[in-house]
């Protein structure tokens, strides 16, 4: 079979779901190498910073990393700003919902508030509100999600750190997304629609 005959998927067979699961199977082990794709398209993009958004993801990944932080902080840091070519107004989500079903929830969590939580750092120049985090004091991750932005994210902008390049994460981030911890279907099993409180 080179492609199934269904025009809407009501009418597939299962033999022709068999043979999509084999293709898709394919195309979620080369899910590695698309994202190193999308970090490396980040080179370039953050204009009017010192720094280039790969290389300022590349600079929280190589300090968590060298701080001995566990596999799922370092990947975390490494794609965290992955969603903002395509998600400008909520990239935060997207790098989230990526990571997702390969880190834990903690992760997922302080992730998807980061962009939040980066607001006390700069909000009040420009008219924002800078403790926009405190939304989220009562919440058993909140000290996680500020730690995070404090040591991996805010303090890296700096040209002079001497950063590894993206060549030294591919082999762990061929290894953290070769599986996943649970893949859609157990996701929805478990949690529905709402898995996660904001
Ligand atoms: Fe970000
Ligand atoms: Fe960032």
């Amino acid at each position: 079979m080179q492609k199934v005959s269904f025009t809407k998927m009501e009418e597939g067979t299962a033999k022709e779901y068999a043979f999509l699961d084999e293709l898709e199977l394919q195309y979620k082990s080369e899910l590695a190498d698309r994202l190193i794709d999308a970090l490396t398209k980040l080179n370039g993009s953050l204009s009017g910073y010192q720094i280039s958004r790969l290389d300022h993801s590349l600079q929280g990944a190589t300090r968590a990393h060298r701080a001995g932080e566990p596999l799922e902080i370092v990947m975390a840091v490494l794609f965290h700003d992955i969603g903002d070519e395509l998600a400008t107004y909520s990239h935060s989500e997207m790098a989230a919902a990526i990571l997702r079903p390969f880190v834990s929830e903690k992760v997922y969590w302080i992730v998807k508030h980061h962009g939040v939580f980066q607001m006390y750092y700069y909000a009040h120049h420009c008219g924002g509100d800078r403790n926009a985090r405190d939304q989220f004091q009562s919440n058993i991750w909140y000290e996680d999600a500020v730690r995070f932005c404090h040591i991996y994210d805010q303090n890296c902008f700096d040209p002079s750190y001497d950063n590894e390049g993206l060549d030294f994460f591919i082999p762990m981030i061929n290894k953290f997304f070769s599986k996943p911890k649970s893949d859609d279907k157990e996701e929805v099993a478990r949690y529905g629609n709402n898995k996660l409180s904001d």
